[in-house]
């Protein structure tokens, strides 16, 4: 009788790694115990906890099916097999060199080998809020899995967002819609979900390569990594600065914390960078996909400190660098195009290290 194969994405796709590498040790929120009222201060406190010091946990028992989740990955595959790059090229965004990102973004935009000029390989199809705000053409790969992205993207946000957003709301003592106020769905922000491959660089490359994605920041509220087995995502941790590996595991989510959230907070919450390198020696054969969802702001909120939590008067967390420096607070829309443009335009590749993209900010790429 034929085996069925793992396929493209799936988490036995590829079999662990063996190798022994330098994991990051990062707190695990269980989920689960949101739902009860009594629970939720001490998910609260380890929620903080764990942003204020590494900016990355994981999440376990969040509550959408295992097979949702499979049938994204299902869907990614879906358009990355079925669609040539000519007719993927139509739905490259219009605004693309303004740093628009909805739509599909092709390889091979900034060098990561400079030495070599040797080019990144990682694809990008990224599909924005259905609150109305946005009108976007897909390929039939994706148009007709539309209905099923929107459940999955409404479950994310209702199970997985609007509840980190209160736990931290409920961390900073403010009221507990606080945060989730300023991230309703219907609202436009440049929340999306993501696709992503990183197609798979010949051995003899891997070696000379720091990395595939060079090391950033995100630069929203928080950023959901579905589980993924092909070790790749290191973080730096935030006080040595020594890079480690995000562990996979299935059925678990990697969240980081990113900028505007770091923002709001003068600091408290930390923007951890992090980077895509080569995979270890024993999964290098396999191109990786991920998904991905992005949450952020609505785009007319202010990136100012927020003045009303007692938590961040009393650590001292008042005023955050555009404050500090006396220059223009971005509301969220200015941040994300300004970091985003420079994304697609400005950085080239590593000798592009540094720019600055709003009067007191200079934005960065970490090696
Ligand atoms: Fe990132």
């Amino acid at each position: 009788m034929p085996v069925a194969l793992p396929t493209f994405g799936s988490f036995d796709f590829v079999a662990q790694t063996k190798e022994n590498l330098p994991w990051a040790d990062l707190p695990t929120l269980d989920l689960s115990l949101y739902s009860s009222p009594s629970n939720r201060t001490q998910l609260a406190q380890e929620l903080i906890s764990a942003i204020h010091t590494h900016g990355f946990f994981y999440v376990k028992n969040f509550g959408v099916a295992p097979e949702a989740v499979d049938r994204q990955f299902d869907i990614g595959r879906q358009f990355y097999e079925q669609v040539p790059l000519s007719e993927k090229m139509l739905y490259v965004p219009p605004n693309f060199t303004e740093g628009g990102f909805n739509g599909y973004m092709p390889a091979g935009r900034i060098v990561v080998d400079p030495n070599t000029g040797l080019r990144d390989k990682v694809e990008v199809y990224n599909i924005p809020k259905f609150n109305g705000d946005f009108a976007q053409d897909h390929p039939d790969a994706v148009a007709r899995n539309l209905v099923e992205i929107e459940v999955f993207v409404r479950e994310i946000q209702k199970k997985i967002v609007e509840p980190l957003l209160t736990l931290v709301a409920i961390a900073l003592e403010l009221p507990e819609d606080y945060l989730t106020n300023m991230h309703q769905y219907e609202v436009k922000s440049e929340d999306h979900i993501r696709y992503m491959k990183c197609g798979k660089h010949p051995m003899e490359d891997n070696k000379r390569l720091a990395a595939w994605v060079p090391g950033h920041t995100d630069l929203g509220s928080f950023t959901l990594l579905f589980r993924q087995p092909v070790a790749g995502l290191q973080i730096a941790d935030p006080t040595t600065g020594e890079w480690r590996y995000v562990r996979p595991q299935n059925g678990m989510l990697t969240v980081n914390t990113c900028d505007a959230l770091q923002l709001l907070t003068a600091g408290y919450v930390k923007s951890t960078v992090h980077r895509v390198v080569p995979p270890p020696v024993d999964q290098q054969q396999v191109d990786r996909l991920g998904l991905l969802y992005f949450s952020r702001p609505h785009n007319d909120v202010k990136l100012a400190t927020i003045q009303d939590s007692p938590l961040l008067k009393r650590e001292g967390y008042i005023e955050n660098l555009f404050e500090a420096s006396g220059n223009p607070v971005p509301t969220m829309e200015e941040w994300t195009f300004a970091k985003q443009k420079w994304q697609r335009t400005g950085y080239l590749g590593p000798k592009e290290a540094s720019k600055e993209v709003l009067p007191g900010f200079s934005e960065k790429v970490y090696t």
